[in-house]
């Protein structure tokens, strides 16, 4: 397994990878919007798991000059519970950290308790937050 830069030939892996990991997610988050948006900015941001020449996994990561956050942090199913989770998102942290990063925050969905667990044992806190969101375009 290695974890590397995402490539414009992974496309088709994240595509179905995202759509195996969040099925419920809206329109403006799918790979087919949401990759060329990165590729557009902090394109050195997005790493993949690759194994057996497929993607097995991936994260995303965006770093504004005040704090890091992690997105789309997914390992295929049944590659999950080998570490490829952990290492995705220690890859994003020093890649983060070497731009200056100092903190680093992420979004759980309330009800994804197991996803929280995951996070935790990597050294992340729950934080006493309301988590707020306004789009600022028409819903595509
Ligand atoms: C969350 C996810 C990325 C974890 O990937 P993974 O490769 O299975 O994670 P790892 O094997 O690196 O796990 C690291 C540690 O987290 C813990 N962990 C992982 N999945 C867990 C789960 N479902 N429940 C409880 N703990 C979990 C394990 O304790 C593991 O430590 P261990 O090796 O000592 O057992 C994966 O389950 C996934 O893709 N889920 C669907 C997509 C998703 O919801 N992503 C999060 C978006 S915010």
């Amino acid at each position: 397994m290695e974890i590397r830069r995402y490539r414009p030939t992974d496309f088709d892996g994240v595509q179905s990878l995202w759509e195996e990991a969040f099925p419920n997610d809206p329109p403006w988050n799918r790979a087919e919007i949401a990759v060329p948006a990165k590729l557009a900015f902090q394109p050195d941001l997005l790493f993949v798991a690759i194994d057996g020449g497929g993607v097995i996994g991936s994260v995303m990561a965006g770093y504004d000059g005040h704090r890091g956050w992690l997105y789309a942090v997914a390992v295929q199913e049944d590659c999950q519970r080998g570490g490829v989770g952990a290492a995705l998102v220690r890859k994003a942290e020093s890649a983060l950290a070497a731009l200056g990063c100092e903190k680093v925050n992420l979004q759980v969905r309330a009800s994804n308790e197991a996803v929280a667990r995951f996070y935790t044992k990597l050294g992340y806190a729950v934080e006493d937050r309301i988590s707020l969101g306004r789009r600022l375009s028409a819903e595509p």
